[in-house]
């Protein structure tokens, strides 16, 4: 934790470095000496940053990049696997646990809108933070790995179930059984990312996908990514009943009234049609 020139504290600040622009949080995992790989205390650190950044009001959107060069060279073979090995099964679990917990079980669900900006080298359990944020932007030279093949493990965490999520099962097969690397037009290609960019226009990009987020109304945004994400393993009739209490939970979250507002700026104002231009928040 350090402070920033407004005297607020910001969380992180060793293996996750935050940074606050204009409602935007760049949130940078910080290992570049170790091409951003994931050990434990980053695990434990990154778990504290969202939590914090949940109730913080600097933080409207959240992108997830990794400083340097790397997103992130996957898990930290030296400390994630071969230093926890020999370690009490309960202890080993704790470690695992708390890297699930912020890559996929906090962060896909984060009730705030996430983007991942790929910078650079994305490996294995780097996968799975990639797909549990609702966005992704990439550099077009970006290298993609789903590698595990290669270090005779296979992708486990939750890598597996994440590529299945967004990738078509020839394209995972693929990638998962001969680990070849790909690039950043391959991604978007195959909709592992929204949107590939040649490196240097990257962060702009994402700067101006977020802040078209920042400009909805927050309590409908949070709604709808998380229904999305709640709807897609369901029936269709519990995912009609689940929708329909999101509704209604929606509008009484929503103390701007966004759905009357919107009625009132269509149907009486005739000020607001939305096939000629976004809801913008005022
Ligand atoms: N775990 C632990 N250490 C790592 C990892 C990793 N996943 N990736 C890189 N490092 C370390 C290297 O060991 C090296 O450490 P050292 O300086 O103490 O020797 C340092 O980071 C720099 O790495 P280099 O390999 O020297 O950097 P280079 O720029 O040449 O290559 C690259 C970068 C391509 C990312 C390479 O490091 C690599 O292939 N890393 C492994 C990627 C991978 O397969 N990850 C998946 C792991 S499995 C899983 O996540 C479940």
């Amino acid at each position: 934790m350090s402070t920033a020139a407004n005297g607020k504290p910001v969380p992180g600040g060793k293996n996750v470095l935050v940074e606050f622009e204009d409602g935007i949080a760049w949130v940078s995992l910080n290992r570049p000496e170790k091409r951003n790989s994931m050990n434990p205390a980053l695990a434990y650190e990154m778990l504290e940053v969202l939590e914090a950044l949940e109730i913080d009001d600097r933080a409207g959107v959240l992108v997830l990049t990794g400083t340097g060069e790397s997103f992130s060279a996957g898990m930290d073979l030296k400390e994630y696997f071969r230093a926890t090995d020999g370690l009490p099964t309960l202890e080993r679990l704790r470690i695992y646990r708390t890297n699930a917990m912020w890559q996929w079980r906090l962060l896909a669900p984060y009730p705030k809108p996430t983007i991942a900006m790929v910078n650079g080298w994305c490996f294995g359990g780097a996968f799975t933070p990639l797909i549990s944020c609702d966005l992704a932007i990439a550099a077009e030279e970006a290298v993609f790995g789903l590698s595990e093949i290669n270090w005779g493990i296979i992708p486990a965490g939750i890598v597996t179930k994440a590529v299945a999520q967004v990738m078509n099962q020839r394209d995972c097969l693929y990638y998962i059984m001969t680990g070849e690397t790909f690039d950043g037009k391959r991604a978007k290609e195959m909709g592992l990312v929204n949107d590939a960019v040649p490196k240097d226009q990257l962060r702009e990009r994402v700067r101006k996908l977020a802040r078209t987020l920042l400009e909805k109304n927050p309590v409908v945004l949070s709604a709808a990514k998380q229904a999305y994400k709640q709807v897609r393993d369901m029936t269709w009739e519990n995912a009609a009943d689940y929708l329909a209490s999101k509704m209604d939970q929606t509008s009484f979250l929503d103390k701007d009234n966004g759905r009357a507002q919107g009625m009132k700026q269509f149907l009486d104002d005739k000020s607001f049609k939305p096939g000629l231009g976004a809801y913008k928040k005022n």
